[in-house]
């Protein structure tokens, strides 16, 4: 079967890009990474894509008008490398009408909390002030809200009373490493 075309886009450390890497080497994620996408110059994940010689498209908003210019670069860019979806994985910038039209349900996002529960930034921060006993990790398709959009997975995480946030993050991220992998597979075999 031929790989289906992703870019992966990324503003941070890069664990669930490194996830998807090794998901797509054992073969459990029949998809190629044609291209990095990166509104943080100086993200971990940016070395990362540049040692596996991945394609880069990184870009500091700072630097436009507004958020269609560099969409509309991106839009370009996604089409000279021919990606069929998008992942986001810890890309932290609301995606515009720009790329949403040309990408409309073709775009995956990873959140850690059980949406709706605790959208937008510092998620595992925010369930744990809340003293909340479960969160999880959500991967939905992406809308133009803030971690909205349809769900298509979920998976629960239990907080212990004696967890300190850095653990519960470890944990979250372990599952986020398995769950984004496994979904994006079934979604892709769903819609081809
Ligand atoms: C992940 O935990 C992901 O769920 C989160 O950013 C982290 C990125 O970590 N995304 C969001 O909060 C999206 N709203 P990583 O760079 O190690 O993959």
């Amino acid at each position: 079967m031929n790989k289906t075309k992703i870019a992966v886009f990324a503003s941070g450390t890069g664990s669930n890009y490194d996830a998807l890497v090794a998901a797509i080497q054992s073969g459990a994620l029949s998809c190629e990474i044609v291209l990095l996408v990166s509104d943080k110059p100086t993200a971990k994940v940016v070395d990362k894509a540049k040692q596996n010689s991945i394609p880069c498209f990184v870009f500091d908003p700072k630097q436009y008008d507004q958020k269609a210019d560099f969409e509309a670069e991106i839009v370009e860019q996604l089409s000279q490398m021919e990606a069929e979806w998008i992942v986001l994985a810890g890309y932290m910038r609301l995606i515009g009408s720009t790329l949403l039209q040309p990408y409309e349900g073709k775009i995956l996002n990873i959140h850690p909390s059980l949406l709706p529960a605790f959208p937008g930034l510092d998620a595992i921060g925010q369930a744990f002030k809340a003293g909340v006993k479960i969160t999880g990790v959500t991967i939905h398709i992406v809308d133009e809200g803030m971690d909205t959009g349809k769900i298509l997975a979920q998976e629960a995480v239990t907080v212990n009373p004696e967890m300190t946030e850095s653990e519960l993050q470890t944990k979250i991220q372990s599952i986020e490493h398995k769950l984004y992998p496994q979904t994006i597979q079934q979604i892709i075999k769903q819609k081809k």
